[in-house]
């Protein structure tokens, strides 16, 4: 009995789990532990026998019930203590600091212009940025020949040899939205088309990737004297002040007559200032939309007129913000866009200061 004493009692101190601390438990106590077979042979003993081993065996049974109970509440104290030690969470620590994204100043002149135009009439239109060369050139009166396909610098999408499908390009400039707004609404229309535009071309003041604005204007009487006012109105609220235009005699195979379009500034100081001065700055390119591409857009020039203007959101966003290389708004650095980045409750004003 002492042997199965200090085999059971030293058994239990060593284990380690709770299932193992079972496991004896149905070894010795259990109803045909080692201790309970014991209990049976009692019956096969003399009387004075048993008035010996009998209370032993149930003192032994107490001793090592006990000692499972006591194991068990350490080992389940033990468990509970591992948990508290890996489960700790200080409450009261600071939170961890994110940095908030700023929008980027295209986006939020994108926005200043729809917002413009929008305020005088002009609904969004869109196209595609991948573009069949009918919309991109022939449909705005530029010939396959016509020197302003070789000038714009185009990027050809890639065929596979057989493929006979119409040729498409990157669109070099957001004009093949106008005949698609036109076929899709007809006229009477007032529509921006703001976009993504790709040339082959890089440096200081080119990307191959930029943004255009695009406006169209077609009624029964619209004229250049619209389009005057249009883009001073423009111009005005965009740059918070009144600003001058100058129109210049140009040429666009899309327009007739075709203007460009400066607007009044100074150079005082090395730094552009809109609006003051008597130096003046190129922005845009307009004019009266050609016959052959109201036709195109199916809207009959008999009885139809307006103006249309194509202008560099990235241009006019350098020089509202006195942002001084074109290429950084591409180049997705944070300490860039942190610096010329705009809050995103920060929003856009009409006729700021005028
Ligand atoms: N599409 C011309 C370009 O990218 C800009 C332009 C000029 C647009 C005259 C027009 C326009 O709508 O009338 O250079």
């Amino acid at each position: 009995m002492q042997e199965l004493r200090d085999k059971y009692i030293h058994a239990i101190a060593s284990a380690t789990d709770e299932a193992a601390l079972e496991e004896l438990r149905l070894a010795a106590v259990g109803k045909k532990g080692e201790i309970s077979l014991k209990m049976r042979e009692l019956g096969k003993m003399t009387p004075e026998e048993r008035q010996t081993a009998g209370p032993a065996l149930n003192a032994l049974k107490d001793e090592i019930n006990s000692a499972l109970a006591a194991k068990k509440t350490a080992l389940s104290d033990a468990a509970l203590d591992e948990r508290l030690q890996a489960e700790w969470l200080d409450v009261t620590l600071p939170g961890r600091d994110r940095r908030q994204g700023t929008i980027h100043p295209v986006s939020q002149v994108w926005e200043e212009c729809t917002a413009i135009f929008a305020d005088m009439g002009f609904a969004v239109a869109e196209g595609p940025q991948v573009e069949d060369d009918w919309y991109n050139f022939d449909a705005l009166n530029i010939p396959g020949h016509h020197p302003a396909r070789a000038e714009m610098d185009t990027f050809y999408i890639h065929r596979a040899e057989g493929d006979n499908r119409p040729p498409h390009v990157l669109r070099t400039h957001t004009s093949p939205v106008q005949i698609r707004a036109m076929q899709a609404q007809g006229a009477p229309i007032r529509v921006i088309a703001p976009g993504r535009v790709y040339r082959s071309d890089f440096d200081q003041t080119h990307t191959p990737m930029f943004h255009q604005i695009e406006g169209l204007a077609i009624d029964r009487d619209i004229s250049m004297a619209n389009l005057k006012w249009v883009l001073e109105e423009f111009f005005s609220a965009y740059f918070g002040t009144k600003v001058k235009t100058r129109f210049r005699a140009s040429h666009f195979p899309f327009t007739e007559p075709s203007a460009e379009v400066d607007i009044q500034c100074s150079w005082e100081g090395g730094t552009v200032k809109v609006g003051e001065g008597d130096d003046w700055l190129e922005v845009l390119g307009s004019g009266m939309v050609h016959p052959k591409v109201l036709q195109a857009g199916n809207v009959d020039p008999a009885q139809w007129q307006g103006f249309a203007f194509g202008m560099g959101i990235d241009r006019i966003a350098m020089l509202k913000y006195g942002i001084p290389d074109l290429r950084a708004f591409f180049d997705s650095d944070l300490r860039w866009l942190r610096h010329y980045g705009f809050s995103a409750l920060q929003v856009p004003t009409l006729r700021g200061g005028i």
